[in-house]
């Protein structure tokens, strides 16, 4: 079917943003100077992406969270794309309405690129999702939001380099979508914002002035099978978070502030809007989790130590070593246990390529109430050991490691082959 059809082209390319008033900073992205325009993609759809590179160096295009076969598609450090290069790849989405996004992912670079700016926000569209009264209207009402930090050194230039840390570069200063200091004009009573982690190390603590309450519907892979409601929200590295916040006690030339901490995100202005009644569905989406064969054992992945001395399984990466295999279509439970003891530890947020998987528990626990959809990215705290189950429907190679981005490119992953 041709309509079902399309052809994309992605060049990741240098350029300069004025980000700060005076000098431009010196930033990179996706057809865009920093960052990406956000791809809006189907399920069912046959994509063909051309990947260029534009950029000086050697980079990928990871399709973080897609479920598409690996290790040339799915783009991690297996394909790279060289200087002046391109390559072109092909692929049949079949995968629930989530939020996802591209990243680069050359090894062990990959924390360097991102910062340069190379992220960009992939949705997956379904007919069930389009069918729920939920906001929908790009950019109206359903706002991407990449929540990223950066410092800004002499002539505001990112300085990947005098801010290096093993465990992961931060900076003071907030950039949401590629912008310092953003506003939104709120021009509907609900809007549904697409949350996203894009920062190499750190984790949001997001609430709202007033602690007004909003609402989670969707995580990594897939809405939650219902609404969550809350104050506040924790996202850690790579994930995502779905949520609609309501304005409906605000009238026009109110301000509605989202703050991580004590730090200001985004100012939402409300303007005047329709009175907006339609209630959110109990129900969202059905779950129903692969059966697991009693015999298959169970799997244990340990991340363990902090700056150089991160590993995963006790070892470093290495590209021509694959780890483990699991046959294609198998459900398995995995054990993932974070070493870090509580005082002082990190959280290290374990990411699998190629699949989403379920939160099974958390020390044994239920999982948090808005980890019940299906994730590819869960902050697995100091002294914890969270259970997923994880199955992969394509063949491939898959890499799974912490998604700190510096702990990634220090060797704290490892890749599966599913045959
Ligand atoms: Cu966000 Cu290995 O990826
Ligand atoms: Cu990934
Ligand atoms: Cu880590």
């Amino acid at each position: 079917e041709t309509t079902n059809e399309v052809s994309y082209t992605v060049t990741a390319q240098a350029g300069e943003s004025q980000l700060l008033p005076g000098k431009k900073t010196k930033t990179w992205g996706y057809n865009a100077d920093l960052l990406g325009r956000t791809l809006i993609f189907r399920d069912g759809q046959h994509i063909h992406v051309t990947l260029k590179n534009q950029l000086p160096e050697l980079t990928t295009f990871h399709w973080h969270g897609l479920n598409v076969s690996g290790p040339i598609i799915d783009g991690g450090c297996h394909a790279p794309v060289y200087p002046d290069k391109s390559s072109d790849i092909d692929f049949t989405l079949h995968q629930q309405a989530a939020t996802t996004w591209l990243h680069a992912h050359p090894c062990p670079s990959t924390a360097e690129q991102v910062w340069h700016g190379l992220a960009a926000m992939v949705i997956v569209k379904d007919d069930h999702e389009d069918s729920l009264p939920l906001p929908h209207n790009y950019g109206v009402d359903d706002i991407p939001m990449v929540l990223q930090d950066r410092r800004f050194h002499e002539d505001n230039q990112w300085d990947y380099r005098a801010d290096y840390d093993p465990d992961g570069v931060q900076g003071p200063t907030a950039m949401i979508n590629g912008t310092i200091n953003p506003y939104f004009d709120v021009t509907t009573q609900k809007i549904r914002l697409r949350l996203l982690d894009g920062a190499n190390r750190r984790e949001w603590r997001l609430h709202l002035s007033d602690d007004l309450p909003f609402t989670q519907i969707a995580g990594d892979g897939s809405l939650l099978p219902e609404p969550v409601e809350m104050t506040h929200l924790m996202i850690t590295c790579a994930e995502r978070a779905e949520v609609i916040i309501d304005f409906g006690k605000y009238k026009p030339g109110d301000k509605v502030v989202l703050y991580s901490d004590d730090v200001p995100l985004v100012e939402f202005r409300i303007h005047d809007y329709n009175p907006d009644t339609t209630e959110l569905p109990e129900h969202l989406l059905d779950i129903n989790p692969p059966a697991v064969d009693p015999t298959t054992p169970i799997r244990h992945i340990v991340m363990s130590g902090m700056d150089e001395s991160v590993a995963l399984d006790g070892k470093k990466f290495n590209m021509q070593r694959i780890d483990a295999t699991q046959p294609m279509g198998q459900a398995q439970y995995w054990d993932v246990t974070n070493t870090n003891t509580m005082d002082g530890g990190m959280v290290h947020p374990f990411h699998v390529h190629g699949t989403q998987f379920l939160i099974i528990s958390r020390n044994g626990k239920a999982p948090y109430p808005n980890e019940h959809g299906y994730k590819d990215t869960v902050g697995v705290n100091p002294g914890e050991t969270v259970r997923l189950l994880v199955r992969f429907d394509l063949p491939g190679v898959y890499m799974y490691h912490c998604h700190i981005i510096e702990h990634e490119d220090g060797g704290m992953m490892a890749q599966i082959e599913s045959y």
